[in-house]
């Protein structure tokens, strides 16, 4: 880790284009050491009239907007499907308030946040940026990516924390240095692709020896859940293809009915104590607020791609990417974590 000293907050004033603390430059030293030019692999400059970064050796140039470097040129059907979507879901549902603390407990509870304090961490589809809002003031620095629309709220939601920085990129070419973080996370994104095994594998290398990379994927039901699931999916074949205002309607209707109809009872059964309620579909949102169910039913219908998963399959994808220590284990889908070797020796005769 590089040996910098936290800046003090700005409210993300604007400095060379980018968002930085005023007395250190912390988040723009960050940033630009992390970045490499998406074409050649060098590092970026940022450009004297500000605005964009650029890179010495090809010349390419990075647009700034907003303060966020805008690494995203071009994407397949599939990936444009989903940018649109997603950039619709967390530009209306943007209260990071609302989940923050719950879902961080759930993905991230098992930390030692107290010894996070030199980390440098990299959130790969950050969303609305709730978990990076949560961990950011514990870590060194933090560069939260996401390649829709959503990086805009998630600034947003982020201005006030100077050592977090975003940028707009896909998690399928990180614009980042190979092995400059010390925890890479990515919650509820790569089963929206269709490599995942290529995106963690890129995810991986960015991982410095001994650092950690931890995700979130779906879980595959089993029994009568998985009737459930097809059901749903029969859906999904119209929902994700509606306008989002009307799927947005639908979902609110779908939400209230299960709101009343299944949270609200399985609350009481809680309360009276009755076994076996934990186990039921469904049974998180009684942790949650309204809005959560009503973003969750939003994001189950919408988005275009969803790949589930066991969880021999999970750890297989993470062993695959040369990963060690792999742990897997249960959260209303699959958490796991896998710890980066450091060199390998070589064996004899090599
Ligand atoms: C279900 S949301 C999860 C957001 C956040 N991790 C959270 O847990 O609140 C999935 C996010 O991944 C982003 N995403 C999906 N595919 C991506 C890609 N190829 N590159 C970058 N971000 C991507 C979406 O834009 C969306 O914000
Ligand atoms: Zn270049």
């Amino acid at each position: 880790m590089a040996a910098e000293a936290p800046g003090r907050a700005d409210s993300g004033r604007a400095v060379n284009g980018l968002r930085s603390a005023t007395s250190t430059g912390l988040v723009r030293r960050v940033l630009l050491e992390l970045l490499i030019c998406p074409r050649c692999g060098s590092g970026l400059h940022a450009a004297p009239h500000g605005g964009t970064l650029v890179c010495p050796r090809c010349q390419n140039e990075v647009p700034i907007r907003a303060g966020i470097p805008r690494f995203v040129e071009t994407l397949d059907d599939m990936g444009a499907r989903t940018q649109a979507s997603f950039g619709y879901e967390w530009t209306h549902f943007d209260d990071w308030t609302a989940s923050g603390e719950a879902n961080f407990q759930q993905y991230f509870g098992d930390l030692d946040l107290g010894g996070m304090g030199d980390a440098r961490v990299l959130d790969a589809g950050c969303g609305m940026g709730r978990h990076a809002r949560m961990l950011g003031p514990h870590v060194r620095g933090l560069v939260a990516l996401d390649f829709s629309a959503a990086i805009d709220r998630a600034a947003e939601n982020l201005v006030d924390l100077p050592n977090v920085a975003c940028i707009q990129a896909d998690v399928m070419a990180p614009p980042l240095r190979s092995e400059s973080f010390d925890l890479v996370y990515s919650m509820g994104v790569l089963h929206h692709l269709h490599d995942t095994a290529r995106a963690i594998a890129g995810l991986v290398r960015l991982v410095r020896p001994g650092g950690r990379f931890r995700v979130y994927l779906y879980w595959q039901p089993e029994g009568w859940r998985r009737t459930v699931l097809a059901a749903v999916n029969a859906c999904r074949r119209v929902t994700t293809r509606l306008p989002f205002g009307l799927l947005r309607a639908l979902c609110w209707m779908l939400s209230v009915g299960l709101w009343v109809g299944v949270i609200a009872p399985y609350r009481l059964l809680q309360r009276l104590d009755i076994r076996g309620v934990r186990r039921l579909p469904l049974f998180q949102y009684t942790m949650y607020p309204f809005t959560i169910l009503y973003n969750d039913q939003f994001d189950r219908f919408s988005a275009p791609l969803e790949k589930r998963y066991r969880a021999d399959e999970v750890r297989e994808l993470l062993e695959s990417a040369g990963l060690v220590d792999v742990r897997v284990w249960p959260r209303y889908g699959w958490m796991a974590e896998g710890m980066k070797p450091h060199g390998v020796l070589p064996t004899a005769g090599h």
